[in-house]
């Protein structure tokens, strides 16, 4: 068993329906087998087991490892294409590079690339649109259990309007797609999620074949992007007769509990009751939205309909794999937004990116750090002198922590990552590392 000695922030009770931030200044957490067994004030955590472990994490913060709701594994090489609108930025950056990904050398080396950034950046879980190669995806999915990181992934499916090389006609997608949850649904931390890419670029009989795999294959999980952007909304209309982009989902099979939409930037009152009856969860994913200028995302509307909403990187559209920038952007959103925003404190944005998450992706282990939890966590320790560093050593509380961590913390600010207990190998080595106290 093992001590962890720091100060432990997280949301345990959702803030957006009366919870509060729970921080611990100076506490322990008994972790045994992956497992969080006792957690108390450190002085009382030791003195009842004077002789284990400790790691002591004082000196920063510790926070739930993040959970990133909506992130493409074959973008991480094309962040940063600013300037366009979905459709253009698509065609112009996203897709030559998803081409791609039929190489599977080329895929090894963006799934390592792609893992490390996830890891690096806090995140232990993710829900990730994977390729539209089985190969690649296979790669995907082996770098995930070789790190360590939780991912539930696919084959990502199309059969019109995109590049010829990117479409798979249904029956192929089904094969596909059965063979791949056959090889990781349920092996490890792996699970597997059909994944149209979008219904502008899926016919009903494709879409239909994603409802068979899902059937067939318990506890899988469905994703896809909605209501993004207005020239993709239209497009849908008029190749889905009239119905509406969250319908050609629904009137598929496709939504349910375990579905989580990208995006839903531009949604009808219709379709938000429609997700909140079906019990499905959007991803927003703020910089992406901000940075394809999408829109500003309608967080109060969601939640007046009772819609599970977490957080995603996005990544290509994106700006990164922090769930830190998410969070500080998902705040400016909704600041921009004025009297129809829905405001949000330090509590909402972590509970946001670590136990709403959870919640979308069916991890009821993780997302917190209570008793009974899995230990995925993150110990987020600034350079010492660094604004961050300075912040925290000026705070009046958890709370006013928090706030500095959204404002100023990076990647870089991450030191090191457990997922079950098991220390995550953050590639390239950081120096200064932790401190193991022999019991
Ligand atoms: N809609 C369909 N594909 C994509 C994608 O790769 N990124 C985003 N942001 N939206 C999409
Ligand atoms: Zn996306």
């Amino acid at each position: 068993m093992t001590i962890f000695r720091g100060t432990f922030l997280d949301t345990p009770e959702d803030p957006f329906t009366g919870g509060t931030l729970r921080a611990d200044v100076d506490a322990g957490l008994l972790v045994e087998d992956g497992v969080i067994r006792e957690r108390a004030p450190y002085a009382e955590l030791r003195r009842r087991h004077p002789a284990e472990e400790v790691v002591d994490l004082t000196g920063g913060v510790v926070l739930p490892g993040f959970v990133d709701t909506h992130v493409h594994f074959p973008q991480v090489r094309v962040i940063g294409g600013l300037g366009m609108p979905l459709l253009d930025w698509l065609e112009r950056c996203a897709l030559p590079e998803e081409a791609r990904m039929a190489d599977l050398g080329y895929a090894t080396g963006v799934a390592a690339d792609f893992v490390r950034g996830l890891a690096s950046a806090g995140t232990t879980s993710a829900l990730v649109f994977g390729a539209h190669y089985a190969p690649a995806v296979d790669a995907l999915f082996t770098e995930a259990a070789r790190v360590g990181v939780r991912v539930t992934s696919g084959l990502v499916v199309s059969d019109r309007l995109l590049r010829p090389e990117l479409l798979t006609g249904p029956a192929q997608a089904y094969d596909d797609s059965i063979a791949l949850a056959k090889r990781w649904h349920g092996v490890g931390r792996s699970r597997y999620a059909v994944i149209p890419r979008f219904a502008l670029s899926c016919t009903d009989g494709l879409l239909a074949s994603c409802a068979a795999v899902l059937a067939e294959v318990p506890d899988a999980l469905a994703t896809s992007h909605v209501n993004e952007n207005p020239r993709e909304i239209a497009t849908v209309a008029e190749l889905c007769d009239g119905r509406s982009y969250v319908e050609t989902y629904w009137a598929s099979g496709l939504l349910g509990p375990r579905t989580v939409l990208a995006h839903n930037v531009h949604p009808t009152d219709a379709e938000l009751a429609l997700l909140a009856d079906a019990g499905s969860a959007v991803a927003h994913c703020p910089t992406s939205n901000a940075a394809l200028g999408s829109g500003l995302f309608p967080l109060a509307r969601h939640l007046s309909y009772g819609v599970r909403v977490a957080l995603g990187s996005d990544v290509g559209a994106g700006t990164g794999f922090s769930l830190l920038k998410e969070g500080l952007q998902a705040y400016f959103a909704q600041q921009l937004l004025g009297p129809d925003g829905h405001p949000l404190s330090p509590a909402h944005l972590l509970h946001l990116a670590t136990s709403a998450g959870a919640a979308a992706l069916d991890l009821p282990d993780v997302g917190d750090l209570s008793v009974g939890q899995s230990f995925d966590a993150q110990w987020l320790r600034p350079a010492p002198g660094s604004p961050l560093d300075v912040g925290l050593a000026h705070t009046a509380d958890g709370e006013e922590a928090l706030a500095r961590v959204f404002a100023l913390g990076t990647a870089a600010d991450v030191r090191a990552v457990w997922v079950s207990g098991e220390q995550v190998d953050l590639a390239p080595p950081r120096p200064g590392d932790l401190e193991v106290v022999a019991g």
